[in-house]
């Protein structure tokens, strides 16, 4: 998902001004969940992970929540339109538009796709005609930032048209990439940081960052296939050609965070699965759904970066069994550095797209993909790795590391007096006696004895709340983890994840704790005019129709894949003429 801590790597920062869009692009994970037509394509029984599965709720229940949950996008959007629009944003407590986003419409052109999901048609025709008119014209001194300009202006005008077919948002697409496109005129074919979309002029520093470099495959493919310009897919297809040629010995196959774009060369050590990495990640799966399984290079290279997570970055708390990822520092000693031990709430993301990967790939038969999967790993690191997961069902532990880790993202959430999650906690810490253990170590510790019980980091678990002055004394005994960034910035990634998690397991489980979540926003978060971000979640008060239309599932998970800001590209297949043309990178 979207960073903007990683926006102040670069050279133009942005204020770290919480956007009202965050919170649209969260109500359409949060109707995912609620609209009745979503039926969970179930895969896997957790009878034999969690005691009881939660007990279905009648489907007027839902059809109330779905109900609520579009009264509380009506409410955030006219709040928008009121008093912002066509500007990028409403600033939720002042009323009071700003344009820190290009100006040309970030929070209608983001919620188009929403808006035709809840057949929201008004508010759609109103938001089209800004669109029909947009010129993606910026000052000479003004520099569109590539990676967040396509996430969410590309990724929302391309799903928009997806989902209606509409002509006028495919061609505005296509004119935003044309003029874009200088952004990638380098010897590696990366991207810079940022362009002007008059004079095509670039921005931005030598070392880029693998999220703002590797985020576009998605869209751009999507893109050419539906224009027919092959040109669009050949800039997707460049880096990732780059990224699975390039000599990750260093970091044991896993991507670190800081890329050469003149080289394509990857730099230093330092790994994150959050903020500078997250979609990166997050693209490999998604891209070879998206090709309709034709990208094989994506699926090898996710293959190879969740056995690293899995068995190098994923941790277990002493007491209550929390299970985390975490990154790695950058080392001189030429070797991956410390974990950092921090969780950030952007690395939630992480369960549902596991869960999202044992839902569509055969992991226990990758041959019949024509996939050696332990010749993907080499250097030492990815050789430990790939040891200490043998003899596991690789499904298995995927469905077991996304439950896990959905169930700590989840407490985070659940164990604070807001019931909404800290963007950063950080576990093993001085007051803790014990230390903080590798997960795939304590998975090998059961298995040794048996594999009794649950694997390590599954089974039951309680929210923890402290008093308030447990809160003041600090540190984190009783939780495992102190609350680290306290704030509430209405991020989608727990979202998406319990959501995930519900389509996949069939567990209903996931899909209450997502109301839970909803309800929580709408308690804390709720303005006159829109929703806002929380200074913390840690105390208590922060500060202060019609049902949906029914149809069949919509977005069935094997049709449609999410872009990293929940816009929902249908997967397509090449024709062998495509194939051909783009070579450079089947
Ligand atoms: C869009 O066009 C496709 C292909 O012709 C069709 O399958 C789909 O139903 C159309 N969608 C809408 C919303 O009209
Ligand atoms: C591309 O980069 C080269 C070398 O830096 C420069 O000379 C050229 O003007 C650039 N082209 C565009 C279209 O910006
Ligand atoms: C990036 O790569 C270029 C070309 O190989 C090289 O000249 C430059 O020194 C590298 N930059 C860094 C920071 O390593």
């Amino acid at each position: 998902m979207n960073s903007w801590i990683r926006l102040t790597t670069s050279s133009l920062s942005y204020p770290r001004h919480r956007p009202l869009f965050y919170f649209l692009g969260l109500s359409f994970i949060l109707i995912g969940f609620y609209h009745h037509f979503i039926a969970p394509t179930s895969v896997v029984t957790l009878d034999e992970v969690f005691d009881t599965a939660a007990p279905q709720l009648p489907d007027k229940v839902w059809d109330e929540r779905a109900a609520q949950v579009r009264k509380a996008f009506e409410h955030a959007y006219h709040g928008y339109e009121r008093y912002a629009m066509p500007h990028d944003e409403l600033k939720p407590l002042l009323d009071r538009p700003i344009d820190n986003f290009n100006g040309w419409g970030v929070t209608l052109v983001d919620s188009l796709d929403t808006m035709l999901l809840m057949g929201l048609n008004d508010e759609f025709t109103r938001a089209l005609a800004v669109v029909e008119k947009a010129d993606f014209a910026l000052p000479k001194n003004q520099f569109a930032p590539f990676f967040e300009t396509v996430i969410r202006y590309l990724g929302g005008l391309l799903s928009a048209y997806a989902l209606s077919n509409n002509t006028v948002l495919l061609q505005r697409a296509d004119d935003l990439a044309v003029k874009l496109d200088t952004v990638f005129n380098t010897t590696s074919g990366f991207p810079f940081f940022a362009v002007n979309t008059v004079t095509g002029f670039t921005r931005g520093p030598q070392l880029g960052i693998l999220a703002e470099i590797a985020s576009l495959q998605m869209e751009y493919t999507y893109l050419a296939k539906a224009t027919g310009k092959i040109q669009h897919a050949r800039r997707a297809g460049k880096i990732i050609k780059a990224l699975s040629k390039a000599n990750l010995d260093m970091t044991g196959g896993m991507f670190p965070v800081r890329w050469n774009i003149s080289s394509s060369e990857p730099y230093g050590s330092h790994m994150s699965v959050g903020a500078q990495a997250d979609s990166a990640h997050e693209y490999l799966l998604k891209q070879y759904l998206l090709s309709g399984r034709t990208d094989k290079v994506n699926l090898e290279m996710y293959l190879r970066t969740t056995t690293y997570i899995i068995t190098q970055l994923m941790f277990i708390s002493p007491n209550r069994h929390l299970v985390y990822v975490t990154g790695r520092d950058d080392s001189k000693s030429g070797k991956p550095g410390l974990p950092s031990q921090v969780l950030e709430h952007l690395s939630c993301f992480l369960p549902g797209l596991l869960a999202l990967g044992v839902h569509t790939l055969p992991l226990d038969d990758l041959e019949s993909l024509g996939i050696d999967f332990a010749s993907l790993h080499s250097g030492r690191l990815s050789e430990d790795g790939l040891k200490a997961i043998s003899g596991y069902s690789l499904k298995d532990l995927h469905l077991w590391a996304a439950q896990s880790l959905a169930e700590t993202c989840w407490l985070t959430y659940a164990d604070q007096p807001t019931g909404l999650g800290p963007e950063e906690v950080v576990f093993t810490s001085s007051w803790q006696a014990k230390k903080d253990t590798l997960w795939i170590d304590a998975m090998n510790r059961w298995k040794k004895s048996g594999a009794r019980g649950a694997p390590p980091g599954l089974g039951k678990k309680t929210p923890i709340l402290y008093t308030e002055e447990e809160r003041l004394r600090g540190g984190g005994k009783g939780r495992d983890y102190a609350v680290k960034k306290p704030g509430y910035l209405l991020r989608p990634e727990t979202v998406e994840s319990l959501y995930l998690l519900w389509r996949v397991t069939g567990d209903h489980r996931w899909r209450e704790r997502g109301w839970r979540i909803f309800e929580a926003i709408e308690r804390e978060a709720k303005t006159k005019s829109g929703y806002a971000s929380l200074r913390t979640v840690a105390i208590k008060p922060s500060y202060q129709d019609d049902s949906m239309p029914r149809n069949d599932d919509p977005i069935p998970l094997d049709k449609w894949v999410f872009n990293t800001e929940a816009h929902p590209l249908p997967v397509f297949e090449w024709s062998a003429e495509e194939r051909h043309e783009l070579a450079i990178y089947f």
